[in-house]
Formats: C-alpha cells, sequence, structure tokens
C-alpha cells in the first residue's frame, strides 16, 4: 500500500508538466526564448533586428561579432537584463548613450534582439 502512495502527486505533476509543454509548444509562433530564458515576442525581434542593422551594426558587426565595439556573442549571459538596458541607454567609455535617439520600445527590442539572436549557441 504505501508503494501506491506517491503515485496520485506524480500523476497530478505529469499533466501539469504536459500542460505547460502544450503551451510552450503553441506560443512558440509568438515569442522565442533568450538565453535565460526570458521571453520576446516576434514583433519586437523583427524591430530589434532592424533597429540593430541600423544603429548598432557598424560597430558591433552584421551578426554581434565585434569590431570597434565589443563582440557580443553570449551577452545575455554576461549582462543581466537591466545592467544591458543601462549600457545601451547611459553608453559606456566608447559606447555612445542612446537615450536620446531612441525610444523605451525600441530600446528594449533592440536588446532583445541582442539577447536572443546573439546567444552564445549562434557563434
Ligand atoms: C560608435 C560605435 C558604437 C555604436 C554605434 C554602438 N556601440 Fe555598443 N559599444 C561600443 C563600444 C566601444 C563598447 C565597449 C564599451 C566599453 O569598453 O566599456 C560597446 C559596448 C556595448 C555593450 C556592452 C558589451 C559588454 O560586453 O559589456 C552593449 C550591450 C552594447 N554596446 C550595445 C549596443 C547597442 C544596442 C547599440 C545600438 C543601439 C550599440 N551598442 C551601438 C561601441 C558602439
Amino acid at each position: 500500500m504505501r508503494a501506491d502512495y506517491g503515485l496520485q502527486p506524480m500523476l497530478y505533476r505529469l499533466g501539469v508538466c504536459l500542460v505547460i509543454v502544450t503551451l510552450v509548444a503553441c506560443s512558440s509562433g509568438t515569442s522565442s526564448y533568450g538565453p535565460i530564458n526570458e521571453t520576446y515576442s516576434a514583433s519586437a525581434l523583427e524591430a530589434g533586428e532592424a533597429i540593430y542593422a541600423s544603429n548598432c551594426s557598424v560597430c558591433h558587426g552584421q551578426n554581434g561579432e565585434g569590431g570597434i565595439g565589443s563582440r557580443l556573442t553570449g551577452i545575455g549571459h554576461r549582462l543581466s537584463y537591466s545592467s544591458h538596458v543601462k549600457i545601451v541607454l547611459q553608453g559606456r567609455r566608447s559606447m555612445p548613450a542612446f537615450s536620446r535617439r531612441l525610444d523605451a520600445a525600441e530600446i528594449s527590442a533592440v536588446v532583445a534582439y541582442q539577447r536572443l539572436a546573439f546567444s552564445e549557441s549562434k557563434k
């Protein structure tokens, strides 16, 4: 009898897991996951890609490989989301500040793009 004791909660947990997996699978068209499981909408990523191409790639390279600016590969692992946003807003040494050139939505889009597109697995 004791052996049966854990079965019900286990089945319950399995059910919860299945629901979560299904939800994630269904939402894959509208969101993607960053290096530390951050979620971004497809529209933000699309906007971010365009903003990156016209504002950042000149220094950081088309694919974040670096140049005048630092290499951004794996940036989502190296910087917390808030320090990432802060650097883009305020700049740092030769990195220009973008707080007056981009609005809040544009900044969050370009940060989302960098954190997802330049994850470590896409060297
Ligand atoms: C004029 C060249 C230039 C442009 C344009 C530029 N950056 Fe940079 N960026 C730099 C440099 C140089 C650094 C290194 C700063 C330092 O040494 O502290 C840097 C650093 C960074 C970092 C921190 C990297 C790290 O490893 O800590 C981030 C994030 C970043 N830039 C994002 C952006 C974004 C987003 C844009 C476009 C909106 C952008 N940069 C545009 C030159 C540039």
